[in-house]
């Protein structure tokens, strides 16, 4: 396994949750960091909770030229993490679909994630990795929310897609069960009883445990195209 002491990592989503979670284990593994997300309120905030060694730099993944800019004022670097998303309903019934807004879901997730592979790849070393960030609906569908599977599906198969097209560099992806961050603590105690009480491991994870497998695929350096589940076990029930 390769060491990241001296690695530069990027994690573009990193103001908070788990890509917060992944920065701070990437400065604790002795990687210089730079995090990035679009509030610059938040992302300053953030940068200085991480301290020396870490920076924050504004990008919005929604504007290809913002993305440009965040990878010019980057430089080169070793790791890329993808965990920006935003919080949004694409439920309903299949009949009532809006068919506009469901798109302008998948700018963040599924776009984002595909402006900052193209935009990194200026910037990113040969032996480096891109990790992509999928959602445990990918592989176990829910009544009334048919387009959030096919998004989590769709970033899962763009980094199966670029782990071909950009070999050597190594791209895989984290599918994430549900995992607390402040988003997710947000939901409430019984709510999030009610998506876990049945797991192999009845419980959330921390972003912590979710972090862990970013750090794994960085270091991982004979794995690519691979999707790794953190999900205490979710999608076997
Ligand atoms: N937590 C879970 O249980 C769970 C489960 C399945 C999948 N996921 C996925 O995992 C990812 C991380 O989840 P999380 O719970 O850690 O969420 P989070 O705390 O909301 O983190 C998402 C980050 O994305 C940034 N962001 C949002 N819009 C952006 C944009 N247009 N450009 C750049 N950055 C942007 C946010 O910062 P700014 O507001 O400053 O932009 C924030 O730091 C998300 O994609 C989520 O869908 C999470």
């Amino acid at each position: 396994m390769a060491q990241l002491g001296g690695a530069k990592v990027v994690v573009v989503g990193g103001a908070s949750g788990v890509g917060f979670a992944v920065a701070a284990a990437a400065r604790a593994a002795g990687a210089e960091v730079v995090i990035g997300s679009s509030q610059p309120a938040r992302i300053a905030a953030a940068a200085a909770r991480l301290g020396a060694g870490a920076q924050g730099r504004v990008v919005d993944v929604r504007d290809e030229a913002s993305v440009a800019a965040f990878f010019d004022a980057t430089g080169g670097f070793d790791h890329l993490v993808f965990t920006a998303g935003d919080w949004g309903q694409m439920r309903g019934p299949t009949r009532d679909l809006d068919v506009e807004a469901s798109k302008a879901r998948m700018e963040v997730r599924f776009w984002g994630a595909a402006r900052v592979a193209k935009h990194a790849l200026r910037q990113i070393a040969a032996e480096g990795s891109i990790t992509l960030t999928s959602g445990m609906l990918a592989h176990r569908p829910m009544p009334g929310a048919p387009l959030t599977t096919a998004s989590a599906q769709s970033t899962e198969g763009l980094a199966i897609g670029l782990a071909r097209d950009l070999a050597p560099i190594r791209v895989n992806a984290v599918c994430l069960g549900l995992i607390l961050s402040e988003q997710v603590q947000g939901l409430g105690e019984s709510a999030i009883k009610a998506f876990t009480g049945n797991l192999p491991l009845p419980r959330a994870g921390t972003v912590e445990e979710a972090a862990e497998a970013y750090l794994y695929l960085m270091r991982a350096t004979y794995v690519t195209g691979q999707v790794v589940r953190v999900d205490g076990g979710g999608s076997l029930v």
